[in-house]
């Protein structure tokens, strides 16, 4: 997948600001991420940046012994946290930690609790998909969570500039509402960050991907589970006040269905009744497990 150049599309200078603000992740994120990528990981290396960084590996850790993870035994070092997790998951919870760093800085906070909370949503679900189906859950909790990095500059934009985009842009994730007022997604946007951050492939095709996955085709299990949980946890169905539970529940039997085409109509069934309780939650905004994902982020952060 190639990175995008904002400045070559016709849109709106003050995107391309907004896109520069998402340029760089943090100068720590970037030194793990150098050590993090190369096969075999370099463990004496991976010791002198976290002492080099030492509160952002102290941030780290935490997270790494958070319920993210379940660890048998926890970590005491990002070394350990290497062996424990495998150096991909580090990296990736990582480049998560520089994101929210990094939104921290460029969005209102109303803002910032809106995307969170949906990412954390689409995180969850995606983490309960993949458990059910005995895919490494921590992998797709982390996709959840980063899947509209490409969301910021939209957001920023729309709070600075266009105010009648505004709820669009936050909510809905509708990429063709988006291409008509700015030329571009938040998918394509997605990819311009994800690639000039390096994200791992995985990740970088969940970001470019999630809203557009082609049924009869070849995307790995991953873009599919946070395809599915996107739609899940999108709109109308948490605002919604006339849905029924039944044509909730057959809506979201057809979203599962249509991403994960290997299931068998009773196994759809089963994985649907699995989700409906979390999927309630969210709808209600009571979200207990949510809220324990939020602390930890907002704790190791
Ligand atoms: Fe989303
Ligand atoms: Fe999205």
């Amino acid at each position: 997948m190639s990175s995008l150049n904002v400045q070559s599309r016709p849109t709106f200078p003050a995107l391309i600001a907004a896109s520069e603000a998402m340029d760089r992740p943090p100068e720590a994120v970037v030194a793990l991420n150098t050590v993090l990528r190369l096969t075999p990981v370099d463990l004496r290396e991976l010791g002198c940046v976290a002492r080099s960084f030492a509160p952002t590996a102290s941030q780290l850790l935490k997270l790494c012994n958070s319920s993210i993870f379940a660890l048998d035994r926890p970590v005491h070092s990002l070394e350990q946290a290497a062996i424990s997790l495998g150096a991909d998951a580090l990296r990736s919870l990582s480049l998560a930690w520089g994101v929210v760093h990094r939104v921290g800085k460029l969005l209102t906070p109303s803002q910032a609790r809106e995307f969170w909370q949906h990412n954390l949503a689409v995180a969850l679900i995606s983490e309960r998909i993949a458990a059910w189906r005995c895919c490494c859950a921590s992998e797709a909790y982390l996709a959840g969570f980063l899947h509209d990095v490409g969301r910021v500059p939209l957001m920023i934009v729309s709070e600075e500039r266009h105010a009648s985009f505004r709820n669009c842009a936050w909510r809905d994730e509708s990429i063709q509402a988006e291409t008509h007022a700015f030329g571009i997604d938040h998918c394509e946007l997605g990819v311009g960050i994800a690639s000039r951050w390096d994200f791992p492939e995985s990740l970088l095709r969940v970001v470019g991907k999630h809203h557009q996955l082609e049924v009869k085709g070849d995307e790995p299990e991953l873009v599919r589970i946070v395809s599915a949980a996107e739609a899940l946890c999108s709109q109308p169905r948490f605002t919604a006040a006339n849905g029924s539970a039944s044509t909730r529940f057959d809506h979201d039997q057809t979203v599962l269905s249509m991403r994960l085409p290997d299931l068998d109509p009773q196994e759809i069934t089963t994985l649907a009744e699995a989700l409906r309780m979390e999927l309630l939650f969210a709808q209600r905004g009571e979200r207990p497990s949510l809220r324990r994902s939020a602390d930890q982020v907002e704790d190791g952060c």
